[in-house]
């Protein structure tokens, strides 16, 4: 249905507390951890999460189907409800390991790896892939790897629907200018509609979403908008489910106080949490106040849920 993306140094577990407080139901991934970092690195700061947070995804990196079939299985007790293996990312340091975008080349070591990832989980196992990557041709290359995958035992692919050019373009770059192709994404659905087909990129307002949905796609998953601006994309986003769970704008920051006053009771900076809620009232007057109050106050030593209620009077001193 409705997802937000996996992106690193921004869906970390505050953020998704906090794009959990909009919807009960969207599905949430993790910043991409390596499979290497679950089993040598320090796995309950990588790995630990709320219980708040559910539905709650790991996205995984990694190639190499022994360590990724490791990492799953280090992560199990964890409990998260699905795990993704990123085939989509092309920043050059996922590239040198040889993960992320540039696996659209290997899609027999996909499988691979997806097929001892499934044999660890409980849980789907799903990729998140792009159309291609350099000069492939998308139209011949994405359904083969789908396919591959498939076989693999693969249900629920998520589809940026832009290319990936490995040499020359930045992630961010990558992220912009290869044109989205989401014809293409609906043809994967009408080829493999056994498949749960979601399509990423590119989607900015709710109504986008819902649109994509009506066209026969299972899911959407949304990122940057969902992060710059959680009220276009968030707000009222339960529906698509049936589901009469609605709060507003307010209602969100009054459900992230106990969070934040929980955070801070540890010894948390207010920073923390709160560099995630900057897009909350995105191009509404009063806007830039709330921004500024937050990201002026928030990484002072001592600043606590008072801030927030200042940054809240701006917005509706604005409104008002
Ligand atoms: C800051 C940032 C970090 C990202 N990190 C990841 C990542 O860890 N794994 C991944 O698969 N994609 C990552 N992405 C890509 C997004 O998941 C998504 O595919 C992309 O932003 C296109 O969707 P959008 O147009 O809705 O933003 C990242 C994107 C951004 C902006």
């Amino acid at each position: 249905m409705l997802s937000v993306a996996p992106m690193m140094d921004w869906t970390d577990r505050h953020c998704r507390h906090f794009h959990r407080q909009f919807t009960r139901r969207a599905m949430l991934y993790t910043e991409m951890v390596t499979a290497a970092a679950v089993i040598h690195g320090p796995r309950d700061r990588l790995l630990g999460h709320g219980a708040a947070e559910h539905p709650v995804a790991l996205q995984l990196g990694g190639s190499d189907p022994a360590e990724l079939a490791q990492a799953v299985r280090l992560a199990v007790p964890y409990g998260y409800d699905e795990i993704n293996l990123n085939v989509g990312c092309p920043s050059d340091r996922v590239q040198s390991g040889c993960f992320g975008a540039v696996l659209m080349e290997r899609p027999a070591l996909v499988a691979e790896c997806v097929a001892a990832m499934i044999g660890e989980s409980p849980v789907p196992v799903t990729v998140k892939c792009r159309i291609g990557v350099d000069d492939q041709v998308p139209e011949q290359v994405l359904p083969a790897f789908i396919d591959q995958i498939a076989q693999a035992g693969v249900r629920h692919v998520i589809i940026h629907a832009r290319k990936a050019w490995l040499q020359g373009l930045s992630p961010k770059e990558n992220r912009e200018i290869p044109p989205l192709d989401y014809p293409l994404v609906l043809a994967m659905k009408a080829a493999f509609p056994q498949l749960t087909i979601c399509i990423n990129g590119g989607v900015t307002t709710l109504a986008q979403a819902k649109d994509l949905l009506d066209q026969g796609l299972d899911g959407v998953m949304v990122g940057r908008a969902a992060y710059h601006d959680p009220g276009a994309v968030l707000l009222g986003a339960d529906a698509l489910w049936g589901d009469d769970f609605a709060p507003d704008a307010v209602q969100v920051i009054d459900a992230m106080r106990p969070y934040i006053a929980g955070h801070l009771a540890e010894g948390g900076r207010l920073h923390q949490i709160t560099r995630h809620m900057l897009g909350l009232f995105a191009g509404q007057p009063g806007a830039r106040g709330w921004r500024r109050v937050l990201s002026e106050g928030a990484t002072r030593p001592g600043a606590g849920l008072d801030l927030l209620d200042r940054a809240l009077e701006a917005v509706q001193a604005r409104a008002a």
